[in-house]
């Protein structure tokens, strides 16, 4: 029985990377559940089953209307973070406004294997399709350490979410308000406890 104070479960479907492909060697989604109606028009935290999905997935929730990307990062993505940080714009997550403190981190998140973000790009507000795969089988280039690319007018993000220069996008993508509790499940639109408000 649902009530005001119950947080809304929001299931997501969870798919490998390496699955059926897409354009360009993008990553296979991740189909996503949406939250009820009632979830929606309070605007409330939402619940993501982690679930355990394979390494290097990509699940795809919904909050606040704005679809939400959940990546279980692999030690190999991680070590790609490092290899981007010359092509950044803002590789130190300067700009405040783009994640809260606990996620002002090279990482970009409270644990490093998992990564929130809001799927919406900062330049105009399309959704960047995942483009994992790193190199010339991304159909991006031969330095491409994966990410995302913004298909609409061509911005491209890190596997943090962090802006490339030169492109249309001025800041990173948002990490927003989360917390994770143990392996199984994050909690979109509440901070975790004690944690430092920006
Ligand atoms: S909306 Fe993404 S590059 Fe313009």
């Amino acid at each position: 029985m649902d009530t005001p104070n119950r947080r809304r479960r929001l299931l997501v479907v969870t798919s490998a990377l390496g699955g059926v492909g897409l354009a360009l060697g993008a990553v296979p989604f991740v189909a996503s559940m949406r939250p009820s109606a009632r979830a929606r028009a309070l605007g409330g935290p939402v619940e993501v089953d982690l679930g355990r999905p394979a390494p290097g997935a990509l699940l795809k929730a919904e909050w606040r209307g704005k679809p939400i990307f959940v990546v279980r990062r692999t030690p190999e993505m991680l070590a790609r973070l490092e290899r981007s940080a010359p092509l950044l714009a803002d590789p130190r997550s300067d700009v405040e406004t783009q994640q809260p403190a606990y996620a002002r981190n090279p990482y970009r998140s409270i644990d490093p294997e998992w990564l929130v973000l809001v799927g919406l790009c900062t330049h105009l507000g399309c959704v960047p399709a995942p483009h994992f795969e790193p190199g010339d089988v991304s159909g991006l280039g031969a330095q491409w350490p994966g990410g995302w690319f913004c298909h609409c007018h061509g911005s491209k993000f890190d596997l943090a979410g962090r802006v490339f220069r030169n492109v249309p996008a001025p800041t990173n993508l948002v990490v927003p308000p989360y917390r994770l509790d143990g392996a199984q499940r994050a909690v979109i639109g509440l901070d975790p406890a004690g944690a430092r408000k920006t």
